[in-house]
């Protein structure tokens, strides 16, 4: 089996990274981590990273005057290391069109919410002011419009009385950590593909149950 070369890219924390490296250690993960580059040279991920022996690197956005210079970096240090397929893992940087589209098809992100609701940014809050009783975290294709691209995985949470910002993300944040690692082995195995426009899936799963809340 071949397995595609996979890099990370991360901005802070990264503990879906470290699900998606822990993933990648089983021997028949269609998936290597070949490398996770963070735009932050403190982010604790990069750290985690190398603790897990995977080759790191930090392009610091900051050291580039414009958008495109810091991804033209970007994307040479990727090709450079035959990299051919990318996750964004609370990557918080946004992407020019001329990158996306360059990567297109072949670059995914996880998002804290069940979208189309909630894009961009404090998901939680605004579902807990919104008053959803279901909540969840998304991995989609990365389009040009900000987590606008076709949904590969979604899961979904309760959202339970008493719930705050913290108590939610904690929730949402189990599941993503279960979410991305299935995502990018259905993408890899070639089980779930892109075709005009939306992601389509070669196997079939058991339609009958359901999240209730509450239950
Ligand atoms: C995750 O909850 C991820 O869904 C979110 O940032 C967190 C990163 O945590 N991503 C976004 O909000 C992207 N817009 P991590 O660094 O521990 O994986």
């Amino acid at each position: 089996m071949s397995r595609r070369r996979v890099a990370i890219l991360i901005s802070g924390r990264g503990s879906n990274m470290a699900s998606l490296i822990e993933a990648a250690r089983a021997p028949d993960y269609p998936a290597e981590i070949a490398l996770v580059l963070s735009n932050r040279p403190d982010a604790e991920g990069l750290e985690r990273a190398r603790a897990a022996g995977i080759e790191t690197l930090a392009i610091d956005h900051k050291a580039h005057a414009t958008r495109e210079s810091f991804e033209q970096a970007l994307d040479s240090a990727l090709r450079e290391r035959g990299i051919e397929f990318i996750c964004l893992a609370g990557f918080m940087r946004v992407l020019t069109d001329w990158f996306v589209e360059s990567w297109a098809g072949r670059m995914i992100n996880i998002h804290p919410s069940l979208l189309p609701l909630f894009r961009g940014i404090h998901t939680h809050r605004r579902a807990l002011e919104e008053g959803v009783l279901v909540h969840g975290c998304t991995v989609h294709f990365v389009v040009p419009e900000l987590d606008a691209g076709p949904i590969v995985a979604q899961a979904a949470v309760p959202v339970v009385p008493g719930d705050t910002e913290e108590s939610l993300a904690k929730r949402i944040l189990v599941q993503e950590h279960l979410l991305y690692p299935k995502a990018l082995g259905l993408i890899c195995s070639g089980r779930a593909r892109l075709k005009a426009g939306r992601v389509v899936f070669s196997e079939g799963w058991d339609a009958g149950g359901a999240l209730h809340s509450p239950h």
